[in-house]
Formats: structure tokens, sequence, C-alpha cells
């Protein structure tokens, strides 16, 4: 297993080019299986939950060819022969169930794993069943799977969720691109990534409106047809490489970010006394002078702070000037970094699904295990601040959603390395 030792201190300085959203491609490679035609993705990052999620296309039958190093996916789902996606894929990424909605509109049937729980909470899958059942589809858990049938086919309905919902909002899209009739999905997730993907369906000859709002309508149509879609960049990695200078001081620009995409979290790092300009190419962050304020976070669906951004504010936060507090609302279980940064000199109370942190001065490097994507980052960050060094264990996590986390730090500076099978 892979290791990151970071030496903290260095001021990072230069551009990190940020890669098409995991998120999005995540959701667009199984819109394959909708029609077909070919569905070409391009901007696509080269991460393993990208190879998983080709893994269990693969495992159906679709063609998945990554093109230009991996930049390039193109997909075929023409000769389809199974609509079973099994446990061995499933358990790696939860993603997986986002197979289950094209699969019924498709072919009337599919047997998905459920995916278990995960570290940052049980994460049901309740939704996204509600959602096919709403669409006419029958579900019967047998055997640790969902068997899905609609042999009529899928009609359209209104579906109201009483959460919101990311991944059952995309499994709700792309379903009901093939229902017959009009179904109007409400309490939809607003994300970016639900924006791309309807732009990507629509590009496929899908009738959908309203998307980016939280009622989504969509007609239904008898087929889909190919189409050429860019994924939109990732906000997520952008957020992350925008702490990076502000942790350390200094001056990074992130190529391809928009304010657009990540308005809630520039405003903290505003209220935080950072510097964010938009330039012709992307986003520049700087910070100068000593340490940030602190400000409270409140993690809720898009447009607010994203919940994935929560560990490396929290990272950030532990060097502030003040206390902030931190409140998780999306995942019950999502402070596994807390006792991590505590590992670093950090100073955190937690409590149920709220983080009180108190600013040190200085964090001081310590040996740290990443426990989940979005934490293991965190840690890399509190690394990139601290006296000494960071040896960050189980960064397969980390390769899950971070492509050359360490060459794009180490372009602007940051002493770090990636050590090999310890
Ligand atoms: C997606 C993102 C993930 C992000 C999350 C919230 C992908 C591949 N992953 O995950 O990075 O952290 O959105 O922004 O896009 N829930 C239920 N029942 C369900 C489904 C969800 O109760 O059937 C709950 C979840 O446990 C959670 C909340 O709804 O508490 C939101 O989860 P959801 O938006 O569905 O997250 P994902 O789509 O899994």
């Amino acid at each position: 297993m892979d290791s990151i030792r970071v030496t903290g201190g260095t001021p990072l300085h230069g551009e990190i080019p940020i890669a098409g959203a995991k998120n999005a491609c995540l959701t667009l490679m199984p819109a394959t299986l909708l029609t077909d035609s070919p569905l070409t993705l391009t901007n696509t990052p080269r991460l393993s939950d990208i190879r998983t999620m080709s893994v269990l296309l693969q495992s159906l039958g679709a063609e998945v060819t990554g093109l230009q190093d991996g930049r390039v996916l193109a997909l075929s789902s023409h000769a389809i022969t199974s609509q079973r996606a099994d446990y061995d894929i499933v358990r790696k990424m939860r993603a997986s169930i986002l197979v289950l909605g094209p699969l019924l509109a498709r072919w009337g049937r599919a047997e998905v794993s459920l995916p278990g729980g995960c570290a940052i909470g049980a994460r049901p899958v309740d939704l996204h069943q509600m959602a096919m059942e709403r669409l006419g589809a029958e579900l019967e858990l047998r055997e640790g799977y969902l068997h899905a049938s609609a042999p009529a086919g899928l009609r359209g309905a209104v579906i109201d969720f009483p959460i919101v919902s990311v991944g059952a909002t995309e499994n709700a899209l792309m379903a009901a691109t093939l229902a017959r009739g009009t179904t109007e999905i409400r309490n939809a997730a607003r994300e970016p990534e639900i924006v791309d993907l309807a732009r990507c369906l629509r590009a496929m000859g899908a009738r959908i409106g309203g998307e980016g709002t939280s009622t989504i309508t969509v007609e239904g149509v008898d087929q889909l047809h190919g189409a050429t879609h860019p994924v939109v960049t990732d906000r997520i990695e952008l957020g992350t490489y925008m702490l990076a200078p502000v942790i350390t001081g200094g001056e990074v620009e992130c190529i391809g970010g928009r304010l657009d995409l990540i308005a809630a979290f520039a405003e903290k790092l505003d209220a935080a006394g950072v510097t964010v300009t938009e330039t012709p190419t992307g986003l520049k962050v700087s910070h100068h002078s000593g340490r940030v304020r602190a400000v409270d976070v409140v993690t809720e669906p898009f447009p607010g702070f994203p919940t994935d951004l929560q560990a490396q504010m929290m990272a950030l936060m532990c060097t502030a000037e003040g206390e902030s507090v931190l409140e998780e609302r999306i995942f019950e279980n999502r402070f596994m970094h807390a006792p991590e940064l505590m590992r670093m000199g950090a100073r955190i109370d937690v409590h149920g699904g709220t983080a009180r942190v108190t600013g040190v001065e200085r964090l001081r490097g310590a040996p740290v295990m990443a426990t989940d994507l979005r934490a293991s980052v965190s840690l890399i960050l509190a690394g990139l601040a601290a006296e000494g060094e960071t040896l960050v264990s189980r960064v397969y996590h980390l390769d899950r959603g971070y492509e050359r986390v360490e060459e794009k730090l180490r372009a602007c500076g940051a002493q770090i390395e990636r050590i090999s099978g310890t």
C-alpha cells in the first residue's frame, strides 16, 4: 500500500490544472446504457473510481475504450449481455447503483447488488428504489441484490424526494428519459453534476427542462442516440487545490476553475480573509499575510457548502485565528479526519454532527492514516502546513478521486512524494 510523505512549510506558487469531475463522469458513463449508439466523453479524469465504473459497464457487455491517454472515453452499449451488477464490483464503489435506472429503462429489468455501508455512514439506497417504483418498476430485495423489473416499460410520474439525493436524482433522470410520458422530479438535487448529466442526455436526444433547479421535468422519448460530451470541471478538486496556497501562504492559479461551481466555498474563503480572483483561464487564490480568520461552516446540498470539502476546510481551520464550528448535515459519520488531525496538534472537539476547531499557531508533522477519500486529502493539506514530516498511509482512498496529486502539488513547490508499497 502506497503512502505519501509531505514535508511542510513551503509556500506554494504556480498553476494547477483542474480535471473533469469524477462524480459527473460516474453518472455520465452509465448513460451509455440508454442507447445502442456510441457515447464519447471528453475531459475525463484518470482515477481508480472511473476504472471501477468501466469494469462494471464491461461486465454488462458494454465497450469502454480509453483514448488520448484516458482523457477521452468511448463507450458503446450495442451488445449488452447482462443486467446484473455484481457484488464484487459494487462493493468497491457506491456509485455503481447508477446503472439501475438506465438498465431498467432500456431492458425493463436490472439486478444490482446493494452497496453496503461505507466509512462515512450507512448511506441507504431507499430513494433510488422509491424513484424506480414511482416510474412503475417492481423492486424486491433478495440475497443482497435489488431485483427490479418493469416488463411493460417505465411510465412517467411525479417523483417527490423527501430529502435531496444526488445519486437518486441522477437515477431518476436517466430512467425518465425513456419512460412513457412526462416525469416531474421534485426536490431534485441541483449540483453541477446533475446539470452536466442533463446536458449530456439532451445531446443524446432526451427532452429535459429545469435542471439546476429543484424541479426537473422529463418528457420520455422512444430512443436516444449517441453524442460527444465534455465532462464539467471537478469543483471538489478545485476547492481542494484552492486551499493549498491558503494553508501554506502563497499564490496558485487553478486552471479551468469557475466561481459559479464553488460560490458558497469561495464566500467562506473571502470571509476568512483569502483573495480569490477570476482570471481568463481560471481562479487565482492568494494568501500572504499570516493566519486566516476562523469561519463557521454548515454542509448542505448545492448551492450550499459541499460536504466533500468539509474535511479540507477543517484542515485549514486547524491553523486559523480563533474558533470555528463545522456542522456536517449530509453524512452522519464524516469527521474521521479529526482524530488524525489531532495527532498533528490540532485542537478539535467533535460532538455528534458538529466539530469545534480552535486554531493553533502551527501543526506538527506526524504519521497519519487516510480513512476516506476527502479525509485523505485533508491530511495532505495539513501536512503542507505542518512543521516537519507527515506520512499519510492508505492513500488508495486518495487515488479514487485525485489524479497525480503529488505531481500537481510538487509543480507548485511542495515537498511531497509517494512511497510505494509501505
Ligand atoms: C454524491 C457524491 C458524494 C457526495 C454526495 C453529497 C457521487 C458519486 N458521489 O453521493 O461525493 O458526498 O453526493 O453531495 O456523486 N440517502 C438516503 N437514501 C438514498 C440515497 C441517499 O437516505 O437512497 C441519504 C444519504 O445517506 C445522505 C444524503 O441522502 O445522507 C445525501 O446523499 P446523496 O446525495 O444521495 O449522496 P450520493 O449520491 O451517494
